[in-house]
C-alpha cells in the first residue's frame, strides 16, 4: 500500500521510517506494531517499506495460523531463498548472516502466530550486537498473544525495543480513507455514518462501502444487525448468531 492511501497513520510510518535510517546508520532497532484485525498493521508497514525500498532491503518473514502443516521454522524458511541448516544453531548463524548481508529492515508478520523455533531465531536475532545495519518491524495481533506472552516479556527487556499499538481511525482519517477508495470527497453524512458502523476499523470501512454509490447520503439500510458494525474481524467467534451474514464475508485480513 503506497502511503498516500495510508490514512492518519503518517506518525506511525514516520516511526518505521526514523527506525529504518537509524539501521543505516549502524544502530539496530525493533518496533512491535500491535492492534485488533483489520486496523492496518501490515498496510502500515506496507506503506513504510514503499518510501524505504530503495534504501534499504526489506525482508519479509510471514507468519500463518497453521495446524496440522505447521513445521518449525516454516515462516523463516518461506523467506530464506537458500536451504537453512537443520541444526538449530547453525540456522540461527545463517539467518544472522543472511540479515548482515546489507542494511535490511527485517518484517514479521503475524508474530503471534510464529511457532517456537521461528520465536527463538527471533529472539537470536533481537539480542545480537546493537550496532548492526537493521530494523526488525513485527506485527502482532492484539489479543492473540497469549502464547507469546511470555517471549515478549523478555524481547522488550532487550536494548532498542519500542512498541507502537494502533488505534481506530478517528473520523478526520475515516474520511480520508473514503475519499482515496471513491476518488472523490463523500458527503459528510456518508462519512458518519460509515465511521459510526466501522468503529474506525480501516478494514471494516473497507467492507461497508464496497459497491456503496459515492453520492449516498448513507450506507444502504443495515446489511447486519445493529450489534454487528463494531465488532473487530477477530471478534467473530463471540458474535450473536444473527450477525452470521455480514461474518461470512469478514475474511481476515
Ligand atoms: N491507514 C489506512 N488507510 C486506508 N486503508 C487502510 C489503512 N489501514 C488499513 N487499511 C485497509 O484495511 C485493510 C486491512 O489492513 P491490514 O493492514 O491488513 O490490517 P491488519 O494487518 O492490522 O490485520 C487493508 O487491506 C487496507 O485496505
Ligand atoms: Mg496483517
Amino acid at each position: 500500500m503506497a502511503p498516500s492511501d495510508l490514512a492518519g497513520r503518517a506518525a506511525e510510518v514516520g516511526v518505521l521510517v526514523a527506525m529504518a535510517e537509524d539501521a543505516l546508520r549502524g544502530r539496530t532497532g525493533a518496533l512491535f506494531v500491535s492492534g485488533e484485525a483489520g486496523i492496518g498493521k501490515t498496510a502500515l508497514v506496507r506503506g513504510a517499506e514503499h518510501l524505504l525500498a530503495d534504501k534499504i532491503t526489506v525482508r519479509w518473514i510471514r507468519c500463518l495460523p497453521l495446524t496440522a502443516l505447521a513445521t518449525p521454522l516454516l515462516p523463516v524458511r518461506s523467506a530464506l531463498s537458500a536451504p537453512l541448516p537443520e541444526n538449530g544453531f547453525a540456522a540461527m548463524r545463517a539467518v544472522d548472516d543472511w540479515l548482515a548481508q546489507r542494511p535490511t529492515l527485517l518484517v514479521v508478520d503475524d508474530l503471534q502466530w510464529a511457532d517456537p523455533a521461528t520465536l527463538d531465531v527471533l529472539m537470536y536475532v533481537l539480542a545480537g550486537e546493537p550496532d548492526r545495519r537493521l530494523a526488525v518491524a513485527a506485527t502482532i495481533r492484539s489479543g492473540e498473544e497469549t502464547t507469546l506472552a511470555e517471549w515478549l516479556a523478555e524481547a522488550r527487556r532487550l536494548p532498542g525495543v519500542a512498541e507502537l499499538t494502533l488505534q481506530r481511525l478517528d473520523r478526520m482519517a475515516t474520511a480520508e480513507q473514503l475519499t482515496a477508495a471513491f476518488g472523490r470527497i463523500p458527503r459528510d453524512s456518508l462519512i458518519d455514518d460509515v465511521h459510526a458502523r466501522s468503529g474506525g476499523n480501516p478494514y471494516l470501512t473497507s467492507l461497508l462501502v464496497r459497491g456503496v454509490d459515492p453520492d449516498a447520503a448513507v450506507l444502504p439500510a443495515p446489511m447486519f444487525p445493529g450489534a454487528c458494525p463494531n465488532l473487530a474481524p477477530y471478534q467473530v467467534a463471540a458474535a450473536p448468531a444473527g450477525c452470521a451474514v455480514f461474518l461470512s464475508w469478514v475474511q481476515f485480513a
